[in-house]
């Protein structure tokens, strides 16, 4: 069985809790699109090469949740060619055998417009940067400016 949920909206907003949720309950897959961002910003060097040459070792270190990960996922996606290099992974994903739930901001529309279930999670600013202030720590004021700075 193939079938699809696309979890979209910005960060912080629930979309990882609510996927691992779905994921649990229905015997579903469950890929965080963002780890994939990360991993390739953590990797350091050509950010494409990362991106085309990403290994499940990657995705599995333990820094990844980090602020500095997230300041480099960020500068990463911007890059249209780590992007593309990143769909069709998602996309195997997306589509394996006994249903999948998919994570991210571009899941319903970019990646998985055929999805068969899509939701869209978001809350304010301040309530997400809130709550990635539990999860990093630091400086308030500082994280839910860089949760402003990613939503432009
Ligand atoms: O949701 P997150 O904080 O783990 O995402 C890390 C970065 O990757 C963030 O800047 C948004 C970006 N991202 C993206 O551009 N597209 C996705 N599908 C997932 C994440």
């Amino acid at each position: 069985m193939i079938f699809t949920v696309a979890v979209d909206g910005p960060a912080a907003a629930g979309k990882g809790t609510i996927s691992k949720a779905l994921a649990d309950r229905f015997g579903l897959a469950h890929l965080d699109t963002g780890l994939l961002y990360r991993a390739v910003g953590a990797k350091g060097g050509d950010p494409v090469a990362a991106a085309q040459g990403l290994t499940p070792a990657d995705l599995a270190r333990d820094d990844l949740r980090s602020l500095a990960a997230g300041e480099a996922a960020s500068k990463v996606a911007a890059i249209p060619a780590v992007r593309a290099a990143l769909t069709q992974f998602q996309r195997d994903f997306a589509r394996r055998e006994g249903g999948a739930v998919l994570d991210g901001r571009d899941i319903g529309t970019v990646i998985c417009p055929e999805a068969a279930v899509k939701l869209f999670v978001t809350a304010s600013a301040e309530v997400r940067a809130h709550r990635r202030w539990l999860e990093v720590g630091g400086d308030a004021a500082q994280v839910l400016a860089e949760v402003v700075a990613r939503d432009e």
